[in-house]
């Protein structure tokens, strides 16, 4: 919300479809999968950056509109599942929503990872947008990342950055940059990850969109 009204408790009339209602994020919502292992990655290590290739699938189901008082989210609520082709155990794994706010053109995303770390990353876009840029940073209150004492020690996070990109194909691709002090190293690290993903399935449609006879659009 760009003021924040009055009445902070009367809600909009929601739309029961969400599928439908997703602007910038419908080309997200989905099953979508590496085509092998082509995703990049940047880690730190000991002895210097680690360059790793990586497998991914992610997926992104609607959920039912979202209101805090009169404030709108449609949203998909995600799921990504990465393995590196050299070992069985998970490489990174990352849960969280994607929510778009039609009355301004904000997007979030909720980024949870199993290391102790929850970032919200906030940007804008239109609703026909074939690219955006979400942002985090350390220390905000309206789109900042907490660690665990541990990470705040030894791999301090000061910000996270997405872009997405939707390309003529169908396919999407991202790019992120997590900026890091590592402890004992000089500067600051860029752990970077990108990808391009590519649909294997139909996103599920939201639970009220299926009680009331909308299936997906
Ligand atoms: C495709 C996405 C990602 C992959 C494949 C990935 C993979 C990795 C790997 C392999 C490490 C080194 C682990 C170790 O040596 O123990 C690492 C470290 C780390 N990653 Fe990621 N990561 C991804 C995204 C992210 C994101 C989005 C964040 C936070 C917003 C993040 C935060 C961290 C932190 C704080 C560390 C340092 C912790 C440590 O090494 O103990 N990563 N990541």
């Amino acid at each position: 919300m760009a003021e924040i009204p009055d009445d902070i408790f009367t809600e909009q009339d929601a739309d029961p479809n969400t599928l439908a209602k997703l602007g910038p994020l419908t080309r997200l919502a989905g099953i979508w999968a590496s085509q092998g292992p082509r995703g990049a990655d940047v880690n730190p290590k000991a002895e210097g950056p680690e360059h790793r290739i990586y497998s991914e699938r992610f997926e992104a189901h609607a959920i039912d509109a979202q209101s805090n008082g009169p404030q709108l989210f449609y949203g998909l609520r995600y799921h990504t599942h990465i393995n590196a082709p050299e070992e069985d155990a998970t490489f990174h794994d990352q849960t969280g929503y994607w929510l778009y706010e039609p009355d301004t053109g904000l997007i979030l995303q909720t980024v949870s990872i199993p290391r102790g770390q929850v970032a919200l990353a906030k940007g804008f876009a239109a609703p026909d947008a074939r690219s955006f840029k979400l942002t985090s940073v350390r220390g905000s209150t309206e789109n900042g990342i907490c660690s665990t004492s541990f990470l705040e020690q030894a791999f301090r996070t000061d910000s996270y950055s997405i872009e997405v990109t939707f390309n003529a194909d169908g396919s999407w691709s991202y790019v992120t940059e997590t900026m890091m002090a590592v402890r004992g190293q000089e500067g600051i690290f860029n752990h970077k990850d990108q990808n391009t993903l590519f649909k294997v399935g139909e996103p599920n449609p939201n639970p009220l969109s299926l009680i009331v006879g909308q299936g997906p659009i």
